[in-house]
């Protein structure tokens, strides 16, 4: 395998009320003025109070763009630039899902970088490589509000194009020490914020975690790091998902949390694979579907596909669900893994189907067509066409 760099330059604070630090951090950093970027049901559930009150306490004057709505648009990108500039800011705290941190990263890049959104889009490796985002971002804080898209650590973030339908994806690691990219500069990860999390997003958002984990550990690309990060994942979704889910308690929340985050981080070394691709197109079509319920509902048909190609990996995550794989072959054991994924969906009742979240069986074909334009296809394990895709998700109805 080729040497493996990583450069990690996120400053993170874990733990119950990290998130009443931004103003001490922001005091520290000499920054003057916060753009809290955030969605009205966040404004409303009081999620940022804390942050807002430790910013007035430490001195730093703030104002707030609420416009964030799920599956973000690059609209909402612009107006939160222009938010930014308006108001004379010099750092986002982006608060609230992936959406509202996907729109304050890309907002934080866009403000500093010339050209549009769609300018930064990735689909090869070799439009990372490109390093497109010259300049160092805005300063930016993610404080996330649901234990799930790990978008509070990875260099990645997804934005609609509606003229296309198309989520696009956005993404740039520092690529030299020191050098500019896509991402948080501090994260407060605070799993009292997800309290109060109804269990359906609870459910979707820690699912979205678990296959992030399994996508990363299956991909084509995947470093041998990736291995004890996959584990720790999806061990703790396996023991904590279904307790977050029917109990809600905060020792479940705080292992949710904890296992988001990590997944995220595992982002950062690995790819993606078909059920991103998939999911996230649906996403694009159907900007009312939420992410992680798509990412459920093509999860095991798109395990079964790859099977033949991973059976020994997937007879470890059969493992690290819990399930005893010992004496089985690893076909046998690969089988055991797809059905404890679905036992787990059943579990805590994601929807089992396309047609039950209203997608319209005409558009199956688009969707495996759109797919192949994704970057995530390029690094599922076992090579798909479209026509693969469209078995997919008939299997996946
Ligand atoms: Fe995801």
């Amino acid at each position: 395998m080729e040497p493996y760099t990583y450069t990690f330059p996120i400053w993170v604070e874990f733990g119950t009320d990290s998130s009443e630090q931004v103003g001490d951090i922001a005091a520290t950093k000499g920054w003057e003025k916060a753009l809290v970027v955030t969605d009205p049901g966040i404004v409303e559930a009081g999620l940022i109070d804390g942050i807002t009150g430790s910013l007035s306490a430490a001195g730093i004057d703030y104002a707030i763009y609420d416009g964030v709505e799920p599956n973000p648009t690059v609209a909402m990108v612009e107006a939160a630039v222009d938010a930014l500039e308006a108001e004379g800011c010099d750092v986002i705290v982006a608060v609230g899902g992936g959406s509202s941190m996907d729109v304050g990263k890309t907002a934080s890049t866009m403000a500093t970088n010339p050209g549009s959104v769609a300018d930064y889009e990735v689909v090869t490796a070799d439009d990372v490589e490109a390093g497109r985002i010259e300049n160092h971002s805005v300063p930016l804080v993610t404080v996330p509000t649901t234990a799930g898209t790990g978008s509070e650590v990875d260099f990645w973030s997804v934005i609609t194009d509606t003229d296309r339908e198309f989520k696009m994806a956005l993404g740039q690691p520092p690529l030299y020490p020191g050098g500019p990219y896509l991402g948080a500069t501090v994260s407060l990860v605070d799993p009292a914020l997800t309290a109060s999390l109804p269990p359906r997003q609870t459910a979707a958002t820690g699912f979205d975690a678990f296959s992030h984990a399994l996508e990363n550990y299956v991909s084509a690309v995947s470093p041998p790091m990736v291995k004890p990060m996959a584990r720790a994942v999806t061990e703790r979704v396996a023991a904590y998902l279904p307790r977050a889910y029917h109990e809600g308690d905060m020792e479940a929340r705080e292992h949710m949390m904890f296992a988001a985050h990590l997944a995220g981080m595992g982002e950062n070394l690995a790819g993606f694979g078909a059920i991103h691709s998939l999911a996230e197109v649906t996403g694009g079509m159907y900007p009312e579907i939420p992410h992680g319920e798509a990412i459920a509902i093509f999860t095991p048909a798109v395990m079964e596909y790859n099977r033949d190609a991973v059976p020994g990996l997937y007879r470890d995550v059969a493992a690290w669900l819990g399930e005893d794989v010992s004496g089985m072959s690893d076909e046998a054991a690969s089988r055991r893994a797809v059905e404890a994924v679905e036992a787990l969906i059943d579990e805590v009742d994601l929807p089992g189907g396309l047609g039950e979240v209203g997608v319209d069986e005409a558009d199956l074909p688009a969707i495996a067509e759109k797919s192949m334009d994704t970057s995530e296809i390029h690094d599922n394990p076992r090579g798909a066409d479209a026509d693969d895709l469209l078995e997919i998700a008939r299997e996946s109805y």
